[in-house]
């Protein structure tokens, strides 16, 4: 268990901190591990089906004013914090401003990692049992009337989903388990450019396939009138969701890079990878989905549900498929460690926990509350009759860990980081800490940022979160 001293590790060097913490080797790993951490579920499986409930093109726009204006300063701001502290999030808001309670934002932060993981690797777990059934049996029986059922009847299985989760969880661990150069750095450097590979060949396929002309015309051609009250909540959480942003989790990884580092550059580099993934993601999915006539607005069920009618359908259908679900697992799987991160990071800094037993433990832990969120999928699920009163609605636990994190959690931890920059940290140190030690803080678009960053950003996500609470009253 905790030895007291982490310094002990390290026989060579017991004063540099850094080494003993670990660290990204490269630029180009933190920043590959950055890019694997954004894009994620988040990209190919909500962004597909958001955009497909919210009426399409209209609702990408929103999206991506949310990821310009709210979520990408946010990022920087999470950035620069977390290099700043070299430290967990929660002790960053506490090496900062000492003797004040913003080390709860930082706490908030954890909780929403273990919040977020526990449903995360259930869908992660879902897709991975959709790439084996590729592999074991093709897509063949996934008919328009068979589909459905079939993936409900996966999903509210007692047992099944969740080995699926576990594997998941457990590659997880074992990614964690092994540190940031050798886990985390090395795995996202394999992993991140070939989830570009298959994506390019996915889109190829998708927009050469007769019909594939609507797809797109929803994509890019915007219906204002498509969008509700909760679509605004709902492209500002998700652009969150996307960037990893509120909870942490980019701090943490902030935590272990070099001054050299410009944070400006990757923060942009980043933000410009996950959105062009997202929407590589939509072209890969949305022409495929009208060539075969079929609904874009299914809902979570998109992947699962329309998409392997059409791998049933279309030439080398079987192969396309078990690649989208292998190039969605990866992507999964590198989001997965930065959200167990953080909670690792916490155990390990603040609680000196030894790493290999800080994974294991969060591990564990993670995947003990992820077992509720799996068996509350669906109404039919073991406990999916259990509904929690929410904002005059009601919402199953799957749901309300989702809604709760996604729209509320991530939206308010970033909030109280922009805050914290606004009200308890200083205007120099931060600009200095984004440049990094080769960096002009002259720069008029570090100057933008960091006025972005205490106004429009802040002021932009209370009035989000005020208008969509609203909207679910209203609704409810
Ligand atoms: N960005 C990830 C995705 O798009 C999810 C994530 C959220 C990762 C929060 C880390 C922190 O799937």
């Amino acid at each position: 268990m905790a030895d007291g001293n982490p310094h002990l590790h390290d026989q060579s060097d017991p004063i540099d901190e850094q080494h003993v913490r670990g660290k990204f080797a490269s630029r180009l790993g933190f920043m590959l591990a950055a890019v694997g951490s954004a894009v994620g579920l988040g990209n190919i499986w909500k962004f597909p089906y958001i955009t497909g409930e919210n009426g399409g093109a209209a609702f990408i726009l929103i999206y991506l004013a949310c990821i310009a204006v709210v979520a990408l300063p946010a990022l920087l701001v999470e950035f620069s914090l977390g290099r700043h502290g070299q430290t967990s999030a929660i002790g960053t808001y506490r090496k900062i401003a000492p003797g004040t309670p913003w080390w709860l934002n930082g706490l908030m932060g954890v909780l929403a990692g273990f919040i977020i993981l526990s449903f995360y690797s259930a869908v992660a777990g879902w897709v991975l049992k959709y790439m084996i059934v590729g592999i074991v049996d093709g897509y063949g029986t996934y008919t328009k009337e068979a589909s459905g059922s079939t993936f409900g009847a996966f999903i509210v299985q007692p047992v099944a989903p969740i080995v699926y989760q576990f594997i998941a969880m457990l590659l997880t661990s074992v990614i964690i388990y092994a540190g940031i150069e050798k886990g985390i750095e090395r795995a996202s450097k394999y992993l991140v450019p070939l989830l570009g590979v298959i994506l390019i060949l996915l889109v190829v396929r998708s927009v050469t396939l007769p019909g594939a002309e609507a797809g797109l015309a929803f994509m890019f051609k915007p219906d204002f009138s498509k969008l509700n009250a909760t679509s605004f909540l709902n492209a500002v959480g998700l652009a969150f969701f996307t960037l990893s942003v509120g909870m942490g989790a980019m701090m943490t990884y902030a935590s272990y890079v070099g001054k050299e580092v410009h944070l400006g550059k990757t923060a942009l580099q980043v933000a410009v990878f996950d959105t062009g993934v997202a929407i590589l993601s939509g072209i890969a999915i949305f022409p495929a989905v009208f060539a075969f006539d079929l609904e874009p607005s299914s809902g979570p069920g998109l992947i699962f549900i329309t998409l392997p009618q059409i791998f049933a359908q279309m030439p080398m259908g079987r192969l396309v498929g078990i690649a989208f679900f292998f190039l969605i697992f990866i992507a999964a799987l590198t989001s997965m460690i930065s959200i167990m991160e953080p909670v690792v990071t916490w155990l390990v800094d603040d609680l000196n926990v030894r790493r290999h037993l800080a994974t294991a433990s969060a591990g564990v832990a993670i995947f003990l509350v992820g077992v509720p969120a799996c068996l509350s999928v669906d109404d039919a699920s073991v406990l999916g009759g259990i509904k929690i009163p929410f904002f005059g609605g009601s919402l199953k636990f799957f749901d309300l860990l989702d809604t709760v994190s996604q729209n509320f959690m991530l939206p308010l931890g970033a909030l109280g980081a922009c805050l914290f920059l606004l009200l308890a940290w200083k205007r120099g140190a931060a600009i200095a800490e984004v440049a990094g030690t080769g960096g002009n803080t002259n720069s008029g678009m570090l100057q933008l940022w960091y006025w972005c960053a205490v106004t429009i950003t802040p002021l932009g996500i209370l009035a989000l979160l005020v208008h969509g609470v609203l909207g679910m009253i209203g609704k409810g």
